[in-house]
C-alpha cells in the first residue's frame, strides 16, 4: 500500500510517531493509501518552518506573491481532470461535482493573485491641519489551516490563497478523511515555486494535531471550517489569536405560492442532493406556502425516485456516498428521529444492502419547526419540508434555528423577495436559486451560530490580515486631537 508524508520546511518527511491511519474511498470502503499521525512535536516543527520564513515571506511585495499564485492556478487548471477524479474517489462527490470544487480553487487562487496589487487601505482627512491619515494592511504571522473534507480542494484553497497573498505563513491541517486531496495541493503549490517553510502540511487527529495547533503559542490565528462544536471548542481553548470560523448550517428554501415550481424543484433537488447533503450551504429546509404543498411534493417524490446511487466517477450517478460510515450512521439516525418526532417520510429512509456509505434520498414532510430534524444540521441527503401560511410565517421558521449561513426564496413578487432579503438572518440570500452556488469574489460566511462574523472568498483578505492606522503629523507642532480642533 502507498504511504504517503508530510510537509515541513520543504520537505517530505515522517512523522515522529511512526504511526499512521488510512483514508478510505467512501464508494467501495477500499484504503487509497496510509498517512502520518502527527503529534505535537510534528507540529512544533511546523510552527518553527513557518516562523522560520515569516519575515522573509512577508517581505517580498504583494504582487511578486501574486505572481506565484497564479502560477498555483495554472498549474490547477492544468492538473483539474486527475484532482477532480481524486476528489471523488477520496470523498465520494459527483466527478461534476469535483470538478466544480477543483474549478474554485483555480478561480480563488486567481482572484487573490490579482488582490496583490490592491491589498488596499483608506485614507481620510485629519481633523487637524498638516495631518495625514492612512491605514495598511499587515500579515498576522504564523497561521493555522484546519479544513473539512467536504471541499477538499476548494476549501484549502480559500484559505491558503487569501493566508498567503497577505503574506502569513501557514501551518495547514486537512481532514482525515481527505488527506490525499491536501497533499496533491501542497505539492501544486511546491511546483509553483511557494518558498519552503511558507507552507507546511501535517496530517493526523484533530485531538492530537489540532489540539497542539489551537494551543501553540507561536500560532496568531486560526482559520477553522467544520463542526460547530469544534468551533466552539476552538473559542474557548485558543486563547488571545484572532479566529475565523465557518461552522455548520440549517439552510432553508422558502416557496412562495406565486413561485415557478418547475425552477424551485430544480433548486430543492440541486440544494438537498448536490454532494448527498454534505455542504455546509445545503438546503436542509423546505418552508413552503400551505397553497402549493402538495403539488410540489408530488413533483419532488417524482423527481427523487429517479436518482441514481452511486460511485460518484460513475458517470450515470446522481448522488455518490457519504464520506464514512459514522456520517451515515449519524444521518440514519436522523431518519429515525424524525419517525419518532412524528413527522411522514415519504422518500428513503433506508440503509441500503450494498458495499460503500450509501444513504437514500431522504424527504420528511409534515416537520414542525421545533422538532430536531427542522433544527439540527444533518449533512446528508436529508430534507424536511415545512408548510407555512404566509411570507410573515415563512421568515419566522427560517430564522428559528441557530444557524444562519445559506437561505433562498423563490417567488415572482418583488416585494416578498425584497421583504426576505431584508428579513433572513443568514450571510447569504438567494433569491430564485438554490442555497449552494457561491462564487469566490464575494464573501461567503454565516450568522448566528455559522461562525463568528469573519468572510472568505471575497473578503478573505480581511480575514487574514490585520489592519494598522497610521497618522503622520508634518506640521511640526504638537497637535492634540480632540483638544485642539
Ligand atoms: C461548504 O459547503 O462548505 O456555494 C462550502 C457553495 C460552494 C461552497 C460551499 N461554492 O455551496
Amino acid at each position: 500500500m502507498k504511504s504517503y508524508q508530510i510537509y515541513i520546511d520543504g520537505k517530505w518527511i515522517n512523522s515522529v510517531t511512526g504511526k499512521t491511519f488510512q483514508s478510505l474511498n467512501p464508494a467501495n470502503e477500499e484504503v487509497i493509501g496510509e498517512f502520518q499521525s502527527c503529534n505535537s512535536y510534528d507540529v512544533n516543527k511546523a510552527v518553527d518552518a513557518a516562523e522560520k520564513v515569516f519575515s522573509s515571506w512577508s517581505n517580498l511585495p504583494a504582487p511578486k506573491r501574486g505572481e506565484l499564485l497564479l502560477k498555483v492556478a495554472n498549474l490547477l487548471r492544468e492538473d483539474k481532470e486527475r484532482l477532480s477524479k481524486l476528489v471523488s474517489l477520496e470523498m465520494g462527490k459527483v466527478y461534476k461535482e469535483a470538478s466544480g470544487d477543483v474549478q474554485e480553487a483555480i478561480d480563488i487562487f486567481e482572484y487573490m493573485a490579482g488582490e496583490g496589487r490592491r491589498l488596499f487601505g483608506i485614507t481620510t482627512p485629519s481633523e487637524l491641519k498638516d495631518k495625514f491619515c492612512m491605514t495598511t494592511r499587515n500579515p498576522i504571522g504564523v497561521v493555522a489551516l484546519i479544513t473539512p473534507w467536504n471541499f477538499p480542494i476548494a476549501i484549502p484553497a480559500w484559505k491558503l490563497s487569501a493566508a498567503l497573498i497577505c503574506g502569513n505563513t501557514c501551518v495547514f491541517k486537512p481532514s482525515s478523511d481527505t488527506p490525499l486531496c491536501a497533499i496533491e495541493l501542497v505539492r501544486i503549490l511546491e511546483k509553483a515555486g511557494i518558498p519552503k517553510g511558507v507552507v507546511n502540511l501535517v496530517t493526523g487527529k484533530g485531538e492530537d494535531v489540532g489540539n497542539s495547533l489551537i494551543k501553540h503559542n507561536k500560532i496568531r490565528m486560526i482559520s477553522f471550517t467544520g463542526s460547530r462544536d469544534t468551533g466552539e471548542f476552538i473559542l474557548r481553548n485558543a486563547g488571545l489569536k484572532k479566529i475565523g470560523l465557518e461552522l455548520g448550517g440549517k439552510n432553508p428554501i422558502i416557496i412562495m405560492d406565486d413561485a415557478n415550481l418547475d425552477l424551485a424543484l430544480e433548486g430543492v433537488i440541486w440544494g438537498a442532493f448536490g454532494t448527498s447533503g454534505q455542504r455546509c450551504t445545503a438546503a436542509s429546509r423546505v418552508i413552503i406556502h400551505k397553497k402549493v404543498k402538495d403539488k410540489f411534493e408530488k413533483m419532488l417524490i417524482n423527481k427523487v425516485k429517479k436518482l441514481k446511487l452511486g460511485d460518484g466517477l460513475n458517470k450515470k450517478t446522481d448522488i455518490g456516498p457519504l464520506v464514512n460510515k459514522r456520517a451515515l450512521e449519524k444521518v440514519h439516525n436522523y431518519t429515525q428521529i424524525g419517525l419518532r418526532e412524528g413527522a411522514k417520510l415519504i422518500c428513503g429512509g433506508k440503509l441500503l444492502n450494498k458495499k460503500g456509505y450509501f444513504y437514500p434520498a431522504t424527504v420528511f414532510t409534515n416537520v414542525t419547526k421545533n422538532m430536531r430534524i427542522a433544527q439540527e444540521e444533518i449533512f446528508g441527503p436529508s430534507l424536511a419540508i415545512i408548510q407555512v401560511n404566509n411570507l410573515q410565517e415563512a421568515i419566522e421558521v427560517c430564522n428559528s434555528v441557530k444557524y444562519g449561513l445559506s437561505s433562498s426564496i423563490y417567488t415572482k413578487d418583488m416585494s416578498n423577495a425584497f421583504k426576505a432579503m431584508k428579513e433572513i438572518e443568514a450571510g447569504l440570500v438567494y433569491i430564485n436559486s438554490s442555497t449552494i452556488g457561491s462564487e469566490v469574489h464575494l464573501p461567503f460566511g454565516g450568522v448566528k451560530q455559522t461562525g463568528n462574523g469573519t468572510r472568505e472568498g471575497g473578503l478573505g483578505y480581511e480575514e487574514f490580515s490585520e489592519v494598522k492606522t497610521i497618522y503622520v503629523d508634518y506640521s511640526g507642532k504638537l497637535q492634540r486631537a480632540q483638544i485642539d480642533t
